[in-house]
């Protein structure tokens, strides 16, 4: 029999329980071996659950139970679930996680104790939520080069900014809907300034370099200056707008990471991912590009990626399978140094001063009014910055292309 415990009994807490316990004897089948919920970690009692008998609030418990060989850290955050997990690792325990924080800040050190104790770190769930998109870089292009990810991989904002296409609403009114709907935290800086898109492109660009990547270094922007007249100039462009989250690696190793809204036509595989959904474009020297879509969050997308680890752990006692990156970081070339397209929005009454500074600049038709958008050839971010910064006031938003 193999005996799992499970960290924290929230959303995805649940919903790693409920998929073991209703895919019971589908797992066993697949384990050829019976698997239980031995423990459930949490600070608060559940009187009347199901499973309230499971409930324990002393992690020693769980840390001391030699049949406890397996543990999903579902707690979040980087306190307690850190020391657990170094525990649980250090005593030759593998820990199943959906924790993206802890991962991109201390996924190099958790994976060599792993390594060093013959157990495993695994983190499918900290990314892309059900989306097998660890699996697909760690293992299933493993004889590949992975040039670049893009990626929407965060659910809340997509859900802000496909409502904000398709009902030419403001932000600032769809944001409150998606909090009453519960899409978005009452706090959503996370979500909405990029972190914690930003975290999981740490994790994908770690993957990708192999080094250690500081979240905290990743260029984040997020969505906040992003408005309905922007989607209008967007729209009347054929395009789309989405928080893109973009890792790259070139051949001479120089590595890219970047949050940013991006405007990209309606078409692309990444403009067609609306709602909550995530997306995950991967770009490989021999496979070319593979497209990656589904649910991004939630409880039981999430809870069936935790899941999966916690199969794959089973299936492979005494094994390292996933191994991770060192704790070597990785430097992050300098985005402003890209060459990229932008869109301008600017005040209509500064357009010849806006076409005189940005030769090339073709205008987009969208109905006219007190602002005019203007797409500008591609140049150096930092020379456009410098040429916008001139400008001063005359520039209302300004948007990367992709
Ligand atoms: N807030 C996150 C999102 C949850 O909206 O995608 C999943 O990481």
């Amino acid at each position: 029999m193999i005996k799992i415990a499970v960290l924290g009994y929230g959303t995805v807490g649940s919903g790693v329980v409920e998929v073991i316990e209703r895919h019971n004897s589908l797992l066993s089948e697949r384990l050829r071996e019976k698997i239980a919920v031995k423990y459930i970690l949490d600070l608060r009692d559940f009187p009347g659950d199901t499973y309230e008998d499971k409930i324990v609030h002393d992690y020693s418990t769980i840390l001391n139970d030699p049949e406890i060989s397996i543990l999903c850290e579902v707690m979040g955050g980087v306190g307690a679930a850190y020391q657990f997990t170094k525990q649980a690792l250090e005593a030759g325990k593998s820990v199943c996680t959906s924790n993206k924080e802890l991962v991109a800040k201390h996924g190099a050190e958790l994976f060599a104790i792993a390594e060093r104790m013959h157990c495993n770190y695994m983190f499918e769930a900290s990314v892309a939520g059900g989306i097998p998109i660890i699996r697909a870089i760690g293992s299933a292009l493993s004889a590949d080069r992975v040039e670049a990810v893009t990626g929407i991989l965060n659910g809340t904002t997509n859900y802000i900014l496909t409502k904000m296409e398709k009902e030419g609403a403001d932000y600032a009114d769809v944001l409150k809907q998606a909090q009453e709907l519960g899409y978005a935290e009452r706090n959503p800086e996370a979500d909405v300034e990029g972190l914690d898109a930003g975290r999981k492109i740490a994790i994908l660009a770690d993957m990708l370099t192999g080094k250690n990547v500081n979240p905290d270094k990743v260029t984040t922007e997020g969505i906040t200056k992003i408005t309905s007249a922007d989607f209008a100039y967007a729209k009347a462009a054929g395009m789309t707008i989405k928080l893109l989250a973009r890792c790259s690696v070139s051949e001479d190793g120089s590595v890219q990471a970047l949050v940013a809204p991006f405007m990209l036509p309606a078409d692309h595989a990444l403009g067609r991912v609306d709602d909550v959904f995530n997306g995950v474009l991967v770009t490989c020297t021999m496979l070319g590009d593979a497209m990656f879509g589904g649910q991004g969050a939630g409880k039981l997308p999430t809870a069936s990626a935790v899941a999966a680890d916690v199969m794959d752990c089973a299936m492979h006692p005494g094994r390292t399978v996933m191994r991770g990156w060192s704790e070597e970081e990785a430097e992050l070339a300098d985005v402003t140094e890209t060459e990229r397209r932008f869109f301008v929005r600017i005040k209509a009454s500064a357009l010849a001063d806006v076409q005189a500074a940005f030769a090339g600049s073709s205008l987009v038709e969208a109905g006219g009014g007190e602002d005019s958008g203007l797409f500008v050839p591609a140049m150096k971010e930092k020379e456009f910055d410098a040429k916008c910064a001139a400008l001063g006031d005359a520039i209302l938003n300004r948007i990367r292309v992709a």
